[in-house]
């Protein structure tokens, strides 16, 4: 039933996406099982600096990340949306462990193979945590009773992939967590600032061809889900960057003029030479910019972390 519905989704999204004048897809659609390993893959090259940041964030500030956490002395729920491989988030379970502090942690993801191996990798290595894995969208888990409660959120957005959204979905979904969240609840968010361009598009064009792998994957993913013949060889990865809005874009060009079968929507796609599908964004911020954001969705920034190269900024909010 639950699977029916998401082909559905994604079946509707991909037609829209390759129906309009400007051809796109969407990057919420990058993870499935084979794109969440390849993403874990672009987390692990050197090029790939988000991961290392917010690592160095998590190793240096701990002890400050858990006061913050922990100032009110209530047991909280430590929420994580998105955890993927949950690699960085480690590093803040065992410290808040060590601290002896009452709280549950729940990942959830929308792969049901990174949620797995999440939960039976920290069983392993943290065998003392209390944790709950959620396979599925946030907002329907979020609002599902148990969340209802009393007890204090802590929801944790890392990595940046608040990115992923244009500037009004991003309003929106905070507009959305606002919803769900008491006045006790806090949110932790990681955001990657602008900075030099070259940095940002080895980042996003590495010379791994991982990021290339991640976006035709999902021509993949329509090939096998949507019975499509996409040739994958006849599409490159391109990534653009603008410094004056902190937009980085990916983009995968067509390099032949081509169509494509899409049976199960009953569609033919034409592509020319040259035309790009826009895949993704990955939105670069600064402390302005911040402010802002956190200011016109109804939050209240409490505290700012940064990595010694000001690269990346892990910013605590709390309702206004
Ligand atoms: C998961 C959204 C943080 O935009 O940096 C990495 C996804 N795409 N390389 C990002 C991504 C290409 C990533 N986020």
């Amino acid at each position: 039933m639950e699977q029916i519905e998401t082909n559905t989704d994604f079946a509707k999204d991909v037609q829209t996406g390759l129906t309009s004048g400007t051809k796109s897809l969407s990057s919420k659609y990058f993870y499935d099982d084979t794109g969440s390993r390849i993403f874990q893959d672009i987390m692990r090259m050197p090029e790939y600096y988000l991961t290392d940041c917010e690592l160095e964030i998590f190793e240096t500030q701990k002890q400050h990340i858990f006061e913050s956490f922990t100032e009110s002395g209530d047991e909280f729920e430590l929420i994580e949306l998105g955890a993927g491989d949950g690699m960085k988030t480690r590093i803040l379970l065992s410290y808040l462990l060590e601290k002896n502090c009452d709280f549950k942690y729940i990942p959830i993801d929308i792969s049901e193979d990174a949620v797995s191996n999440l939960v039976i990798d920290l069983e392993l290595k943290l065998p003392e945590l209390n944790i709950i894995g959620k396979v599925g969208d946030y907002f329907e888990l979020l609002n599902e009773k148990e969340f209802n409660g009393q007890t204090k959120k802590i929801l944790l957005f890392l990595g940046s992939n608040i990115g992923n959204y244009n500037y009004p979905d991003t309003l929106a979904f905070l507009s959305k967590l606002k919803e769900v969240m008491n006045p006790r609840d806090l949110l932790f968010i990681g955001f990657d600032m602008k900075k030099d361009s070259d940095i940002i598009l080895k980042a996003y064009n590495d010379p791994h061809g991982h990021t290339a792998a991640f976006n035709l994957n999902l021509l993949q993913r329509i090939n096998d889900e949507l019975d499509a013949d996409f040739i994958l060889q006849n599409f490159k990865h391109r990534e653009v960057y603008d410094s004056e809005t902190g937009t980085a874009k990916s983009e995968l060009i067509s390099i032949k003029n081509q169509s494509v079968e899409i049976k199960e929507l009953n569609l033919t796609v034409s592509f020319e030479e040259g035309e790009a599908i826009f895949m993704e964004i990955s939105q670069k911020y600064d402390t302005v910019m911040i402010n802002e954001l956190a200011e016109r969705s109804g939050f209240q920034v409490v505290r700012n972390f940064f990595d010694k190269r000001l690269f990346f900024m892990n910013s605590l909010w709390k309702l206004k």
